[in-house]
């Protein structure tokens, strides 16, 4: 399959949005209470997630696919939402919002100079350690607005990871075949480096989510492969959520 498959994906996307639009936000008035160790932790995946979608959508339209594109734009609205959620999730507990990390900033230099497919393999690294995240925030906490807005953003990644795959499914098909699979060996080595970081940072957080670190570690292993057979599979839809 070439490029030009993705008109589907805009449908399911914006299906999302009206869905979305219906329901409206959760009731912030409700609260939340959390450990402060989560709150932190959720304070941090804040910055995370309100990333450098311009940036992204610049390259998608330079990779001329205009069905491509006019998906991402969806994708990036729904990155920026999440960021609005948490944002609003840490006003109802009273917990400020970060001004930002030094690390995020850095990530996003090192985006700037890189191609479609190098930026697609580097937020794929984000994606999947943010489905794991979300997942154990979702099922980890008694809170019960922190449990709605996880669950609300862990479905919009369930669809992301495998948008990703998809066109990275494209992006590869124009290298060598040799080298497809080291990128993609070398790709889940860093997915590993960043994954052990986040694990230390978001440790005490982890814990309280009744998530011990090698268990995230290794959950997180199991879907790389899944997204990895998927990128490299002659059928890219053949994600199979690493469950
Ligand atoms: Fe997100
Ligand atoms: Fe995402």
């Amino acid at each position: 399959m070439g490029a030009g498959g993705f008109a589907k994906w805009t449908r399911r996307f914006e299906e999302e949005r009206e869905l979305r639009r219906g329901r409206g936000d959760p009731d912030w008035g409700r609260g939340a209470v959390l450990h402060p160790a989560v709150w932190a932790s959720v304070q941090r995946f804040q910055v995370g997630e309100d990333g450098d979608g311009a940036n992204l959508v610049g390259k998608a339209d330079q990779a001329g696919d205009a069905d491509y594109a006019q998906v991402v734009r969806l994708f990036v609205a729904e990155e920026q939402n999440h960021a609005r959620l948490l944002a609003l999730l840490l006003g109802a507990g009273g917990v400020p919002t970060l001004a930002g990390h030094w690390s995020d900033t850095v990530f996003v230099r090192l985006r700037r100079l890189m191609g479609l497919r190098l930026e697609l393999l580097v937020l794929m690294i984000a994606e999947v350690v943010a489905l794991r995240y979300y997942r154990a925030l979702r099922d980890g906490v008694a809170d019960p607005l922190t449990s709605e807005v996880a669950a609300r953003i862990l479905s919009d990644e369930e669809r992301h990871v495998p948008f990703h795959c998809e066109r990275l499914h494209v992006s590869l098909a124009e290298l060598p075949r040799p080298v497809r699979r080291p990128v993609m060996a070398l790709w889940r080595l860093l997915l590993f480096a960043v994954t052990l970081v986040v694990v230390v940072d978001h440790g005490p957080a982890l814990r309280r989510l009744g998530l011990g670190r090698l268990r995230f570690l290794a959950d997180v292993l199991v879907s790389a492969d899944a997204v990895v057979s998927a990128v490299l599979a002659p059928r890219p839809d053949a994600w199979s959520g690493g469950r």
